[in-house]
C-alpha cells in the first residue's frame, strides 16, 4: 500500500504477494496476526519514506531496506520453500532500488536546518529544571563529538540535576563507560544515568557484562529512586542482557554485519526489576519515569521487537498509575516523538549524535511541566554533522512540533 502510494506498482504488487507468504508461514506455525497494529506500522513508513517529490530514490530504498531486514530476520524460521519465494520477489525490489539510485542519484542531505518551534512554558511558577540527555553512544565517533559540547550546553542552562538515559556506550567497553562517568562529571549539577541495550556487551565479550560494569564505573544500580529537593526520578533498567540471536543488520547495506552479536535491541524488565517497580509508592511530589525504552507496541522500524516487551509495558502502566507518574521519559529510537500511556504522556528523547543533534530540559512547576528540545552543540558543529543526515533520516527523527516543545498540566 505504502509502495503503492508512492508510485512503485510491479514492488507493491511484490510486497502482497511476500506479505501473503509471511501471513501464510505464520498460520502454518500457529502465530496469530495482530492486524491492528500493522495500519500504524504502514503509516509510519509512509511518513518516513515520503512521496518521491519529497525523498527521491532514497524513499523507495528505505522500504526495500525495511523488506530486507524481513528476509533476512525470517530465513531461520519459515519453511525453505517460501523463505526462497519471498526472497526472490525482494530481489526485484533491490534490483529496482539501485536502478533508481543510479538513474537519479544519491540525493544530496537537505541544508542543516534547526527544526525550530515556540518555545514551550510550563504552566505556573518553575521551580525545578533538569536535564535530559539521549542516547550518547560514547566510544562512535560522532557520540564522542557531541558528548562534551552537549555537557556544556547542560551546564549553560543551569539545571537542578540531569538524567541521561542510557546507550551511554557505543557498545559497553569499560574505557567507554569511564569516559562517559568523567565527562558527567564536567556537569555543575547532579546527574543520574541508566543502561541501554548498545551498553550491555562489552564489545565483543562472550557474556553481557554491562550491568557489572555499570556498578563498577558508577557505583550505582541502573534501577534507583532519584531526588531533587522537589522532584523524584523513577529509574528503570530495560536493557536486556541476552545475546541477541542475530548479527547487527546495516540498514544501509539492507545485510547483516560481522560485528559480534550484541544484546537483543527489544528492552524488557527483569523480574528484579518487575518486583522493585512494584514497590514504589505514590508520593505526594512531581514523578517522572525514566528508562531507556519506549512503551509497547512501537510500531517504529523494526516493528514491535524494538521497544520494551509487551509484559514489561504493562508493569509500566501500572506503575505510571500507582505513583501518578507526570511522565515517561525514554530514549533509544534516536527521534522526537509523543505517545501516551496510561494517560502519561511518554516523550522519546533524540540523541546528540544523530539530527537534530540536542538534548531536553524539563521544567517542572506544581502545576504541571513542559519540554524544550535545546542545539547539543554549536551552530558549527551541527551545521557539520547536519550533512550526514539524509531527508529520511531527518522525517524519521523530525517528529510532530510538540514532541520537541511540550507542555502540560499535571496529568493526573
Ligand atoms: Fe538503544
Ligand atoms: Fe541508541
Amino acid at each position: 500500500m505504502v509502495l503503492g502510494m508512492r508510485g512503485h506498482t510491479a514492488a507493491s504488487a511484490r510486497s502482497a504477494g511476500r506479505a501473503h507468504i509471511l501471513a501464510t508461514g505464520c498460520a502454518e506455525l500457529g502465530v496469530g496476526l495482530r492486524t491492528e497494529l500493522s495500519s500504524g506500522h504502514a503509516q509510519w513508513m509512509a511518513q518516513v519514506a515520503g512521496a518521491a517529490t519529497e525523498t527521491g530514490a532514497m524513499g523507495g530504498f528505505f522500504l526495500q531496506r525495511i523488506g530486507a531486514y524481513v528476509d533476512l530476520h525470517s530465513e531461520a524460521i519459515l519453511p525453505k520453500g517460501y523463505w526462497a519465494r519471498l526472497v526472490d520477489l525482494g530481489t526485484e525490489d533491490a534490483k529496482e532500488v539501485e536502478e533508481a539510485l543510479n538513474r537519479d542519484g544519491i540525493p544530496m542531505p537537505p541544508p542543516p536546518e534547526w527544526p525550530e518551534v515556540p518555545v514551550a512554558t510550563a504552566p505556573g511558577t518553575v521551580h525545578t529544571r533538569f536535564g535530559v540527555i539521549g542516547d550518547p553512544h560514547v566510544g562512535s565517533a560522532k557520540g564522542d563529538s557531541f558528548f562534551l559540547p552537549t555537557i556544556e550546553a547542560i551546564n549553560d542552562h543551569a539545571v537542578d540535576f540531569t538524567v541521561s538515559v542510557g546507550d551511554l556506550t557505543q557498545n559497553g567497553r569499560e574505557d567507554f563507560f569511564q569516559q562517559v562517568r568523567a565527562g558527567l562529571e564536567k556537569l555543575d549539577a547532579p546527574w543520574t544515568v541508566t543502561l541501554g541495550n548498545h551498553d550491555m556487551w562489552g564489545g565483543g565479550t562472550p557474556a553481557a557484562v554491562g550491568l557489572e560494569r555499570f556498578r563498577r564505573v558508577f557505583g550505582a544500580e541502573p534501577c534507583q529512586e532519584f531526588r531533587s529537593e522537589r522532584v523524584r526520578l523513577i529509574v528503570l533498567n530495560s536493557a536486556d542482557p541476552r545475546e541477541s540471536p542475530f548479527p547487527p543488520f546495516d540498514l544501509l547495506t539492507g545485510t547483516f554485519t560481522t560485528d559480534p552479536k550484541e544484546s537483543i535491541p527489544g528492552g524488557t524488565f527483569s523480574a528484579e526489576v518487575a518486583s522493585w517497580a512494584a514497590e514504589r509508592e505514590y508520593e505526594d511530589i512531581p514523578t517522572f519515569i525514566v528508562l531507556h525504552h519506549p512503551p509497547y507496541p512501537y510500531l517504529g522500524f523494526p516493528a514491535l521487537v524494538f521497544g520494551l516487551d509487551e509484559a514489561s509495558t504493562r508493569v509500566l502502566e501500572e506503575l505510571v498509575l500507582r505513583v501518578r507518574a507526570w511522565g515517561v521519559i525514554v530514549g533509544h529510537t534516536h527521534r522526537c516523538a509523543l505517545t501516551h500511556l496510561a494517560g502519561a504522556p511518554v516523550l522519546e528523547v533524540p540523541c546528540p549524535k544523530e539530527w537534530p543533534f540536542g538534548f531536553g530540559v524539563v521544567e517542572v512547576s506544581d502545576e504541571g511541566w513542559a519540554y524544550n528540545l535545546h542545539p547539543a552543540g554549536s551552530e558549527e558543529l551541527i551545521t557539520r554533522a547536519s550533512f550526514t543526515a539524509n531527508a529520511v533520516f531527518r522525517r524519521y527523527a523530525r517528529g510532530p512540533d510538540e514532541a520537541r516543545a511540550f507542555s502540560t498540566a499535571v496529568p493526573h
